[in-house]
């Protein structure tokens, strides 16, 4: 006979939730279902759970174009804004060499190599091993594709290649559209570029805004898209580009220019950060802009 004390007792107090179905959890991104715990978690450094959205501050332009105005000194201009910002996307240099290695930001890291501006843009190859990308603790790798440019294929490879490693290690890719100066940003354009970076299995795309269509190229794409800021604009008019490209689906800012080159940079992330994980509308951002700005003469 059985005995019931000891291991018996102890079962016995056990709670196992016999009934109690285990919850089938779906995911907050688009097209990430399926994608494996590792690539979850790094996709939720990334976007905010809470609002589905990310405010990614990009700061890579010096990889093809030296030192940029309003990054000349990454050491000074980046660390303000940080505190304010869901990721940051640059290379692998300037996070070694400017970004303190305390902060909790995830990182989306510039991959590609092999051209400036001096040259064709599209004759890139990837420059950072996956095993570099992994000991910087990358949350993101990234390159751009130049479709319709004469390497487009070198830039479709690229892709490729960083997909196939990230995949290995459950680090998700970033595709961005990368347009030449011949291209039209239109929605016909930048809608075949998201889709063809999706296809090519990006998790997430950084376009362009358009208009008339952003909303069918956001439709169009099955992963999320987010957009670069592009040359800068008047602040009111960065933030009502921000808003128009969240209203329509995109589901965050990967912006650079318009955030540091703006005529107080922290009050403009802040601004930028309301509109993207709030929804404020263009107008009430800009005046929270210029309400920060006074606040800090
Ligand atoms: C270009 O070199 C990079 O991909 C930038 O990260 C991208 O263009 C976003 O920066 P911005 O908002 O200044 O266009």
């Amino acid at each position: 006979m059985p005995d019931d004390s000891g291991q018996n007792k102890e079962q016995k107090n056990k709670d196992f939730g016999v009934g109690i179905p285990v919850a089938t959890r779906g995911f907050f991104l688009k097209g990430a279902s399926h994608l494996d715990w590792g690539m979850k978690n790094r996709l939720s450094k990334i976007f905010n759970p809470a609002t589905g959205k990310a405010l990614m501050l990009a700061f890579d332009h010096g990889y093809i174009m030296g030192p940029t105005s309003g990054i000349e000194r990454m050491d000074l201009s980046i660390p303000p804004l940080m505190p304010h910002v869901d990721c940051l996307m640059c290379t692998r240099g300037a996070l070694r060499s400017c970004v303190p290695p305390e902060t909790d930001k995830p990182t989306v890291l510039r991959c590609s190599t092999g051209a400036t501006i001096f040259r064709d843009l599209s004759n890139e190859v990837i420059g950072v091993a996956i095993e570099d990308a992994i000991s910087l603790n990358a949350a993101a790798i990234t390159t751009q594709v130049c479709i319709g440019a004469e390497y487009e294929k070198a830039t479709l490879a690229n892709l490729s290649q960083l997909i196939n490693e990230g995949y290995k290690y459950g680090i998700p890719t970033l595709g961005v559209t990368a347009v030449g100066k011949e291209m039209a940003r239109d929605a016909r354009y930048l809608g075949l570029a998201c889709r063809v970076i999706a296809e090519l299995g990006a998790h997430f795309v950084k376009t362009y805004y358009c208009e008339p269509g952003f909303d069918e190229v956001v439709a169009g794409c099955p992963v999320p898209v987010v957009i670069a800021g592009g040359k800068k604009l008047p602040e009111a008019e960065a933030l009502e580009m921000a808003y128009k490209a969240i209203d329509q689906g995109a589901v965050g800012v990967d912006m650079g220019r318009n955030i540091f080159n703006a005529e107080n940079p922290v009050a403009m992330v802040q601004a930028v950060r309301k509109v993207v994980h709030e929804g404020e509308k263009p107008g009430k951002a800009y005046d929270f802009y210029r309400t920060l700005m006074a606040g800090a003469k």
